[in-house]
Formats: structure tokens, C-alpha cells, sequence
């Protein structure tokens, strides 16, 4: 059995393209079934460092929920959706805004770029003039932290100063879209601009003029630093652009914990789509190579103020392999002809700035470490076609690491750069494996494939995709 819409996570730099599409209608009803959702919320999380293909799943539950969550993160996540010819590419958006009877939820704990050049303004522009309706299916929250332009500057600029400084000359490699100096701002409090305060110009007049002098003195020194020019922000220009872009988005703006609360209590299921993903953290990841959310489930609770007890059931998403863009340690890298092979076939470069992705063996400890952060009740295992005529195939099950074997994952990100993967040999397959349609179909090696997967993480694989398509995802 075959559902889905034809997809692919391209979440480091993905962008909308232009042309119409009509909304998808919903998946089967036996997806649901199979993943033992018939009650109550989920949630769907990546499992590795991101674009493990999370979107093919969401946009199929979706249709079987009354709202869509996002709660952590900002635009550096999304995931484009292949209808046919046709593409979309959501960074802000919750994936619900394709079905127009979807609730839509931004929560507090994402941080929003309101920017009609780069964040939700273009986002939503872009999908509107494709046909899709936007109105009061789309909240955000009052208290959901706003990304400004020092940020993005900021973003960039630190990074740029961390590699000039660190032994090891590498930085983060971070989107460059101001989403850590946005939650840093967030702790500090002071330097801070929620969603609400755009609706209030006296309030923020008197913020932005505080925030701006600081920012000011701070990124000439970090730019100077650099080597790089540096124009100060002009606090009157970012008033005039937050106060507009605030009014654009006025109607969208609410509290979003009492919508939820009473959306819960109204007996709605409620559908939370994690993003970027559980090794990137930023408590539990490869810790400072994360980004600076809580991207796994327990990310729920404080990105949207709901009790943790609410979630039923979390779906975990994985690749058949591992991939990894940025900096930061990743054991089972294959810097050769193995590497480059699951790149051009997985296509794992980001579709706009055309960045490589770090590929490599599928580290299955790396897995079951997120599947128990998550508290995973089904996984979902994507991209198996990219295997298909490797032979033999490897999976990492320990590591050796001064003198020792560990069966567990290092989430420390100075060890786990020394760390030396223990490898299993599974029997690889061949051929092409994209057209089927039933999982028994599937040649024995890549089902046992799937069974190594399932017996070492504990929890069971019930969605096989094959392929980026909707006609690709195989339910077990
Ligand atoms: P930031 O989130 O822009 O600060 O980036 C921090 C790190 O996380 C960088 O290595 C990014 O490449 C990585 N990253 C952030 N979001 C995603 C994602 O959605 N997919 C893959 N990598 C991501």
C-alpha cells in the first residue's frame, strides 16, 4: 500500500519556487492505523541531523488532524512538498496550511523572521499567490520571539569570528538566518522583541531604540574585528519596518497557549511538527554543533506551553544513511566514492545554495539514542532506495573511543570527533527498488535491512519511503 505526497526535505536552504498547485487531499486512514494513532496528538521528529524527509510523513498525517504545531526553531528548517510538478517550500508555515480546514500554529517557542524578503511575510505571499488560502487558519504567537536584521548580521558575523578564533578553525556553519542570536536575545531578556510588541509602536519605539545602541557597539566590534564593513542599524528604519510588518501580520498574531488549551479541550487532535532535528539539540545534540532550540519532542511542553502528558504518540524519522550539513562530528562520514555515491543519488545538496551534505553510514546508536530522547512509539525509515547497489552495507552499532567500546551514543562533541565507529555488515541489494509498492515486494536484504533497524533501536518501523513520492512510502 502506497500514500503520501511527493516530497523532499531540502530543510538547510530550500525556497519557494513559483507556480500553482491545488491543496492535497489527506492520506489513508491506514496510516494512522498502522502507526497506532487512532487517539490522541503526535508528534513527528528527525532523528539524525536533519533532512531526514520528516515532511513526506507530516503532510500525510496531517490530513488526519485538526491543527498543526510548529514549536521550536525558525526558518532555518522547512520542507518543500512535490505535488506532481509542482513544489512548495515551508520554513515558518506549518505544514496544515495545504488542507484549508487545518488550524496552523506558530507557537512561542519559534522564532519568527516577519520579513516580507526573507521570513513568514514572503512565505506567506508566496503561498497565497499560489492559490493557497491564508486567514485565521494561520496563528502565531504574541509571545513567539521576533528574528530582527542584527540578527542575521549578527549570525553571520559570529560565526566568521569563531573560526578565526577556534583551534580547530571551524565554526558552526549555521543558516546565516539569525536564529541563535535570536534565542540568545531570548535569554538575555533585555535585548529580546516578542511577536506582540509589534503591535504596540510606542512600546517598541522605546525597545528598538534600547536594543539597536547596544547591537550597534557590539557588531561594528565584531565586524571590525572581522575585517569586515559594517553600516549601524538606523533604529527609526527598523521601527517603520517592524510597525509595518507587525500590521501585515496583525490578524495572525494571538495567544496562541489559550488557542491550543482550548483546541485540546475541545477534542481536536493536534499534530506537532518538530523541526530541524534530536542531534542538533541544543541541550541533548552534539553539543555546540546544534542549533539553539529544543528540537525533540520534549521541545513540546515549553515551545507551546501544553503539558508534556498531552503527546500520545511520537513519530521518529530517519534516512537509511546519515547526513550532516555544517560543522560538527560525524563518525560514520565516507569522504570517498561511497560518500559521493549516496550524495548524487540521495540528491543531498541544499537546493539553493547547492551545499553538499556530509554523508555516510547509518549510525544506528546514534538513532536509538534520539528514539529514546524522543520517547519514539514508531519510526519511520526514509531513503532506502539511495542503498540500493551498495553491497556490502554498514551500520554503526558502538564506538571505540580511548581504549574503550561504548554502546552508547557520545553527544559530546570533542569525544564523539575521536570516536571511531564499530560497524556492522548487513547484505546489500540492488536494483531499483522506487516503483514498489508493497514492503514483501522488497528484496530480503534491504527487509532485513529495515529488521537490524528495528531490533537495535527498539521500536518499531512501520513506513518504508523509497523514494521522495508519494506513490514511494510503503506501509509495513
Ligand atoms: P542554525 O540553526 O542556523 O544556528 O545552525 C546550526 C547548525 O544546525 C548548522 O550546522 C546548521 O547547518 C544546522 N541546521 C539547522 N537547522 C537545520 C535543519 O533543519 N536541517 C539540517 N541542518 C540544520
Amino acid at each position: 500500500m502506497t500514500l503520501g505526497l511527493d516530497q523532499k526535505m531540502n530543510n538547510d536552504d530550500a525556497d519557494l519556487e513559483s507556480s500553482t498547485v491545488a491543496p492535497p487531499t489527506g492520506g489513508q486512514a491506514d496510516l494512522l492505523h498502522r502507526m497506532g494513532l487512532e487517539a490522541g496528538h503526535a508528534a513527528v521528529v528527525g532523528l539524525q541531523w536533519g533532512d531526514e524527509g520528516k515532511g513526506q510523513i507530516v503532510d500525510q498525517l496531517a490530513g488526519h488532524f485538526d491543527a498543526v504545531v510548529r514549536y521550536n526553531g525558525g526558518n532555518n528548517a522547512g520542507h518543500s512538498v512535490h505535488i506532481g510538478q509542482e513544489k512548495f517550500a515551508l520554513h515558518l508555515v506549518p505544514s496544515g496550511i495545504l488542507y484549508p480546514d487545518k488550524l496552523n500554529i506558530v507557537s512561542n517557542g519559534v522564532v519568527v523572521d516577519p520579513s516580507p524578503d526573507t521570513g513568514i511575510l514572503k512565505e506567506i505571499t508566496g503561498l497565497r499567490n499560489r492559490g493557497v488560502l491564508i486567514g485565521e487558519n494561520l496563528r502565531i504567537s504574541d509571545r513567539a520571539h521576533v528574528v530582527m536584521p542584527y540578527h542575521k548580521v549578527q549570525d553571520a558575523l559570529y560565526d566568521e569570528a569563531v573560526a578565526h578564533t577556534w583551534e580547530s578553525g571551524t565554526a558552526i556553519g549555521t543558516t546565516g538566518r539569525g536564529i541563535g542570536p535570536c534565542y540568545a536575545d531570548k535569554a538575555l531578556r533585555t535585548t529580546a522583541i516578542r511577536m506582540g510588541e509589534l503591535l504596540d509602536p510606542d512600546r517598541l519605539r522605546e525597545k528598538i531604540n534600547r536594543v539597536v545602541t547596544i547591537k550597534n557597539v557590539l557588531l561594528s566590534a565584531l565586524a571590525e574585528h572581522c575585517g569586515r564593513p559594517f553600516d549601524p542599524f538606523d533604529p527609526q528604519v527598523l521601527l517603520e519596518q517592524a510597525v509595518a510588518q507587525g500590521q501585515n501580520l496583525k490578524s495572525h498574531v494571538t495567544d496562541t497557549f489559550q488557542l491550543l488549551h482550548n483546541t485540546v479541550m475541545a477534542g481536536k487532535r493536534v499534530l506537532f511538527e518538530g523541526a530541524n532535528a534530536a542531534l542538533l539539540d541544543i541541550d541533548h545534540g552534539t553539543y555546540p554543533f546544534v542549533t539553539s532550540s529544543s528540537t525533540s519532542s520534549l521541545g513540546v511542553g515549553p515551545g507551546t506551553g501544553l503539558p508534556v502528558q498531552t503527546m500520545k504518540n511520537v513519530i521518529g524519522v530517519a534516512k537509511a544513511y546519515t547526513s550532516r550539513v555544517g560543522g560538527g562530528p560525524h563518525p560514520t562520514e565516507l569522504q570517498d566514492e561511497v560518500g559521493e555515491h549516496i550524495r548524487n543519488v540521495g540528491k543531498e545538496f541544499g537546493t539553493t545554495t547547492g551545499r553538499p551534505r556530509r554523508c555516510g553510514w547509518l549510525d544506528l546508536t546514534a538513532v536509538r539514542y534520539s528514539v529514546r530522547l524522543n520517547g519514539c512509539t514508531a519510526m519511520v525509515c526514509t531513503g532506502l532506495s539511495v542503498l540500493a547497489g551498495l553491497d556490502p552495507l554498514k551500520v554503526c552499532v558502538g564506538y571505540r573511543y580511548g581504549g574503550r567500546k561504548s554502546e552508547n551514543f557520545l553527544p559530546d562533541a570533542d569525544v564523539l570527533a575521536q570516536a571511531e565507529p564499530i560497524y556492522e555488515q548487513l547484505e546489500g541489494f540492488s536494483g531499483v527498488i522506487g516503483d514498489i509498492q508493497d514492503y514483501r515486494d522488497l528484496p530480503a536484504p534491504a527487509r532485513a535491512y529495515i529488521d537490524r533497524v528495528e531490533r537495535f533501536v527498539g521500536v518499531p518501523v512501520r513506513v518504508v519511503c523509497v523514494g521522495p513520492r508519494r506513490d514511494q512510502t510503503i506501509l509495513r
